[in-house]
């Protein structure tokens, strides 16, 4: 069963694996389909993947 994990200030971080697709339906492959983050500030370059831009954007979840 998946996980999602909502970081503070963070990305959502996906175990247990999960399709990913695309607003066509289309898949969308993660480098590791069992664990990976997905973006929740709008700044990542590689959405929907997180790329580690929130920290430096100073995205905070306002909790
Ligand atoms: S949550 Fe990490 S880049 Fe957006």
């Amino acid at each position: 069963m998946a996980t999602i994990k909502v970081r503070k200030d963070g990305p959502y971080l996906v175990t247990g694996g999960a399709e990913i697709t695309d607003a066509e339906g289309n898949p969308i492959e993660a480098k590791n389909n069992d664990n990976f983050a997905l973006c929740r500030c709008g700044k990542s370059q590689n959405k929907p993947f997180c790329d580690g831009a929130h920290s430096v954007t100073g995205f905070t979840d306002g909790k």
